[in-house]
């Protein structure tokens, strides 16, 4: 296994007790294979380093280095755009509106069954590389706009080769229960019988990591998305939930009686929502791009969740209707300003956190054993991450110890 060793960099390490940022302000980072063997400061490295033979040596000169960026929450993969809707909201009707009236997510299953799997995979392609440039290593991709059996295969097919064929850790999250499809119009309870036939065959296609289900007024009902997780969890996958975005239907304890992985958007989350997340140890993933473009006005519980010890994560749900933007740093920005948290607390939310919320354990944050993930920015203090905005400082991204070229 070769071994590289990254010298004189200022680490923000996020680990935990280790201080605010868990800083080490002239560190070196020791990757063996795809994993860290060692970080820790240039004082204590030639202790560590005795008697190995180092195949390459990098001087930061002193540059800010963090995890590698974990995007927990997008629907990368989809057909068509909406900007037609956003100038009819913009005129006044509302998200909710134009889903009734068979747009929304509807418009972007048509485009994306209309859309062949080539081109499907370019386009997804072209916006992970956008995400990629910005220091994000993982990645999680939702199907959703298919919703036949078929047409959501060919979306989570799509996500896996997006996995093999580039620099990047890539999750597939089955969510065909995210709209009635036409074909199924008034006929709810049968579509979701459809879907939990699907997902064993998903399953048995090694296509699926997690299910999720959008339970929401224009969706599924809290006994609908019972029933998708009763599914998932006969196939021994973990579940997550689109909760409590536009209403209160106590989503969250419904999830979290499954052990969910995480609850995502949560603007009208509860108090027992919030204590439900602490017990079942459930990741909140805040979504502040789809807050800001859907216009919405009540934010996040983010107190309490903070007061309860829950795990807050921020991801950029980037998709054609509710969140459109294709960065993960202005998510950081958005998180801190609209949403209050502070910068520590949006770094760990899109690393350490989002990599919980993805049911992972071995990255988001540098230390020994972890995964060799990591981004070198020219920055001289990780706080400027939520500072700067519409500005990407992301030097050189390695991805499982191997350095990318941007
Ligand atoms: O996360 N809330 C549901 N799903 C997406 C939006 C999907 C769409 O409008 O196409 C979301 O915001
Ligand atoms: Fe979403």
């Amino acid at each position: 296994m070769s071994v590289a060793l990254w010298r004189h960099a200022h680490l923000a390490t996020l680990v935990a007790g280790a201080g605010l940022w868990g800083r080490i302000e002239d560190g070196a980072l020791l990757v063996e294979g795809d994993g860290l063997r060692w970080v820790g400061p240039e004082s204590e490295l030639h202790a560590a380093t005795r008697g190995l033979a180092i195949d390459a040596e990098n001087d930061l000169g002193g540059a800010l280095v963090t995890p590698g960026l974990v995007d927990c929450h997008t629907h990368l993969v989809y057909g068509g755009d909406r900007a037609r809707e956003f100038e009819m909201r913009l005129q006044g009707a509302s998200y909710e509106d134009i889903a009734r009236a068979g747009g929304g997510i509807r418009s972007t299953v048509a485009a994306t069954r209309a859309t062949g799997d080539e081109a499907l995979f370019q386009q997804a392609a072209g916006r992970a590389a956008v995400l990629m440039a910005e220091g994000v290593t993982t990645l999680e991709v939702k199907s959703g706009y298919g919703l036949t059996l078929e047409d959501e295969a060919r979306m989570l097919r799509v996500a896996r080769r997006l996995g093999r064929e580039r620099a990047l850790t890539v999750r597939a999250t089955c969510l065909a229960a995210h709209a009635l499809p036409p074909e199924f119009e008034g006929r709810g309870d049968a579509y979701v019988d459809a879907v939990c036939e699907w997902l064993p065959r998903l399953h048995a296609e090694g296509l699926i990591d997690a299910v999720d289900a959008f339970c929401e007024r224009i969706a599924f009902t809290p006994a609908q998305t019972r029933r998708v997780f009763e599914a998932a969890r006969r196939l021994g996958l973990p579940v997550k939930l689109h909760a409590e975005q536009l209403s209160d239907q106590g989503g969250a304890q419904l999830a979290a009686s499954f052990g969910a992985l995480s609850c995502d958007h949560l603007e009208h989350l509860s108090g027992a929502g919030v204590q439900a997340l602490a017990q079942a140890g459930t990741v909140a993933v805040l979504l502040p791009g789809a807050y800001y473009f859907l216009r919405e006005t009540k934010a996040p519980p983010v107190q309490a969740l903070r007061d309860a010890g829950v795990p807050i994560a921020v991801a950029s749900d980037h998709n054609p209707g509710s969140s459109p933007g294709l960065s993960l740093l202005l998510m950081i920005n958005m998180a801190c300003t609209l949403f209050r948290l502070t910068p520590e607390e949006a770094l760990r939310g899109v690393t350490i956190h989002a990599a919980l919320a993805l049911g992972f354990g071995d990255r988001g944050v540098l230390a020994a054993g972890r995964r060799a993930d990591f981004v070198v920015w020219d920055l001289g203090h990780a706080n400027e991450l939520a500072y700067w905005f519409g500005h990407n400082a992301c030097r050189q991204v390695v991805a499982g110890g191997l350095a990318r070229t941007r």
